[in-house]
């Protein structure tokens, strides 16, 4: 089972994106064979500062490789080192319908603000298509917000299929559970766009000053509280052991939890949590060579994968 999953890097990664994606490829590429890469030819659709972009890419690269995507087990890349994913984009186009794109959020949500939308934006689940389909990966994690394009990536596959002969493998969505969405500061999904973030590897000052601005409610100390709508707790339940989570749950539904106390400990346990993964960025920071070979390496793999399945297209559709 090949299982696939890339990240646009638009920026630093915040812990919406480790406990809501990443956590879940470190456990799958145990598992399966993993393809996980950096979606740069993605963020062109809305980065548009050059060195901003290049900076990113190299920042998620190392973010993979600190938090534990391990190279000796799974296939770590930049989207753009394999040309012949946008190769094949084109082909894919020529059996998308207009209509499938129109449907697709990202774009409509665009135009639905009258922002200008440009081609990229609308063709953007054409070329994560071609991402998919040009590994063959049976398995895509993503979040809900992404589920929508693995169905398009399905009937992109489909129709290609239908017209010229079984080609592709019809991947399927593996969507990372609800649970794992985690709220931002203001209480809102945790997202880059709200600016409601805490960083993977905020030095633990930090994360405790962005700990402790979590809004919560003013429940006084003694009342009763519901800890599944509480973001204090939704953070806590992140990073806290077992007994621990079991004691805070049982405070905040017969009363005696203190929102303070638990933003305090939260942040404690969140700086321990990713301790080892600061230090581990900090030295990969220091070698980017390292980081570079690494991603040479696992383009090399992607690339020839990608190609005979390129060929495959190729041959099926008649480009010579
Ligand atoms: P952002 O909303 O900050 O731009 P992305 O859309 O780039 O984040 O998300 C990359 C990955 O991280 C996706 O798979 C997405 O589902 C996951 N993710 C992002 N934010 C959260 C969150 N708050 N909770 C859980 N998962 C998240
Ligand atoms: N569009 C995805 C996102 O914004 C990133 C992505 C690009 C992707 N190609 C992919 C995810 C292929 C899974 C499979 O999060």
């Amino acid at each position: 089972m090949r299982v696939l999953s890339g990240i646009q890097p638009s920026g630093a990664l915040h812990i919406g994106n480790y406990f809501g994606a990443l956590k879940q490829f470190i456990e799958l590429q145990h598992s399966y064979d993993g393809l996980y890469f950096i979606a740069n030819y993605h963020a062109l659709t809305s980065l548009h500062d050059p060195a901003a972009l290049r900076a990113a890419t190299l920042e998620v690269a190392v973010s993979f490789l600190a938090l534990g995507l391990d190279p000796e087990k799974a296939t770590i890349f930049v989207q753009s080192d394999v040309p012949e994913v946008p190769e094949l984009t084109w082909m894919l186009s020529c059996v998308t319908p207009v209509g499938l794109l129109e449907r697709c959020h990202a774009y409509k949500d665009k135009v639905a603000q009258g922002l200008p939308a440009e081609h990229g934006l609308f063709a953007y689940p054409v070329l994560m298509a071609a991402d998919i389909l040009i590994y063959d990966s049976n398995l895509v994690p993503v979040g809900q917000d992404q589920k929508q394009h693995v169905e398009v990536t399905r009937d992109i596959a489909l129709r290609f299929n239908n017209r010229y002969g079984e080609v592709f493998t019809i991947p399927e969505a593996l969507i990372l559970p609800e649970v794992a969405v985690v709220p931002g500061l203001d209480g809102r999904k945790m997202s880059k766009s709200y600016g409601n973030t805490i960083e993977i590897f905020d030095e633990p000052e930090v994360l405790r000053k962005k700990v402790m601005s979590v809004k919560t409610d003013s429940t006084p100390v003694e009342a009763p509280k519901n800890p599944e709508t509480c973001n204090a707790f939704a953070l806590f339940r992140l990073v806290a052991p077992p007994e621990e989570l079991a004691e805070v749950r049982r405070l905040y539904l017969e009363g005696g939890a203190a929102y303070g106390e638990v933003k305090k400990r939260t942040a404690e346990l969140m700086a321990d949590y990713f301790a080892e993964a600061r230090e581990k960025r900090k030295e990969l920071l220091a070698h980017p060579e390292q980081v570079r070979e690494v991603l040479a390496a696992g383009a090399a793999r992607a690339r020839s994968l990608a190609r005979v399945t390129l060929d495959r297209a190729r041959e099926a559709c008649g480009i010579w």
